[in-house]
């Protein structure tokens, strides 16, 4: 199979143009297989982790968990559902003519593509002044849980690993493949628009030679289809029962006490008054 549709420029020179589209059925397919090999794991291997013992210290934190456990703000949430949106926008209109719905979807794509880099604009703003930076990328404590989490699914003996911070290992890991991928259709997605007509600028295809225009379709496609496994492992995972309420949460901004003493580490996720004081953000009253 080839990766690359290739083509001979005016100068005879070879040069890439896009991808193969056969690349966007081996995304799905591994997406698929994904999601059934993670079903098939969980529902019939998967052991319940053992949970490390709470000491004093824990028990006290847990003490002063609110009923609401504020988990998303408003504008994070909006960020999530914007950016959810283009994205579908963005996929829909540059895969569904491969695969044979003919429309003409380059206005729409890149009208969402700019709706995209808006939103990613603003979401990197709101995280580095307003959210807690440094919760979604991995730490030394991910690392040590996920090696006692893959010894002792070995049966090997491991101490019990720690509950999560606000976000699990998956979710940072998940958050890394997104960042790339959507940077990569970012960059190369504004260069594109000087290769069609848009408000913006002059139409400029001349703007790079015939390799490089060749490379960033390439990119371009390739950080595309990545898309297309990274968005069906996300809705699987959005959906899944057990993890229905961090959905919920996207949704209505809160987690219930129950669910982050459940999951969560006080002391790696310190929420209520327990939080630093610039990130105390409150989820709406229980009305009793
Ligand atoms: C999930 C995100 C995205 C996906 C899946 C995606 C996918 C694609 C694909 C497969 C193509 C056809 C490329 C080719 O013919 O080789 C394309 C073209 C294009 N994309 Fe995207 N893209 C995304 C994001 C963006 C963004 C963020 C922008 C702009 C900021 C953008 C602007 C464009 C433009 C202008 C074209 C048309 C180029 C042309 O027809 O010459 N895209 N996109």
């Amino acid at each position: 199979m080839n990766l690359i549709q290739w083509a001979r420029s005016p100068w005879g020179e070879r040069v890439p143009i896009h991808i193969s589209w056969d690349l966007l059925w081996a995304a799905a397919i591994a997406g698929a297989l994904f999601l059934i090999v993670h079903a098939i794991y969980v529902g019939y291997w998967a052991k319940p982790e053992a949970e490390s013992p709470a000491d004093s210290k824990a028990a006290a934190a847990a003490a002063r968990v609110p009923e609401r456990v504020a988990r998303h703000s408003l504008g994070a949430r909006l960020f999530h559902w914007v950016m959810a949106a283009s994205m579908f926008a963005l996929v829909l209109t540059a895969f569904l003519p491969k695969v044979g719905v003919k429309f003409s979807w380059v206005t729409i794509h890149w009208i969402a593509g700019v709706v995209l880099t808006i939103s990613v604009l603003y979401h990197i703003i709101h995280a580095t002044f307003w959210l807690d930076f440094w919760s979604i990328w991995p730490d030394k404590q991910d690392i040590e849980d996920a090696s006692r989490r893959f010894n002792r699914a070995m049966g090997k003996p491991a101490p019990p690993p720690k509950k999560f911070g606000k976000y699990p290992l998956e979710n940072k890991l998940f958050h890394l493949s997104v960042l790339f991928a959507g940077l990569a259709v970012i960059f190369t997605g504004i260069f594109m628009m000087y290769r069609v007509r848009t408000p913006f600028f002059t139409r400029n295809p001349y703007l790079f030679g015939d390799m490089t225009w060749g490379l960033m379709y390439v990119l371009h496609g390739l950080a595309g289809v990545g898309f297309v496994t990274l968005i069906m492992t996300h809705i699987y995972f959005a959906v899944r029962p057990e993890k229905v309420f961090l959905t919920k949460s996207m949704i209505f901004g809160w987690i219930s006490r129950g669910k982050y003493l459940e999951h969560h580490d006080p002391e790696r996720w310190p929420v209520g008054d327990a939080a630093p004081k610039a990130r105390q953000s409150k989820a709406p009253e229980v009305v009793t």
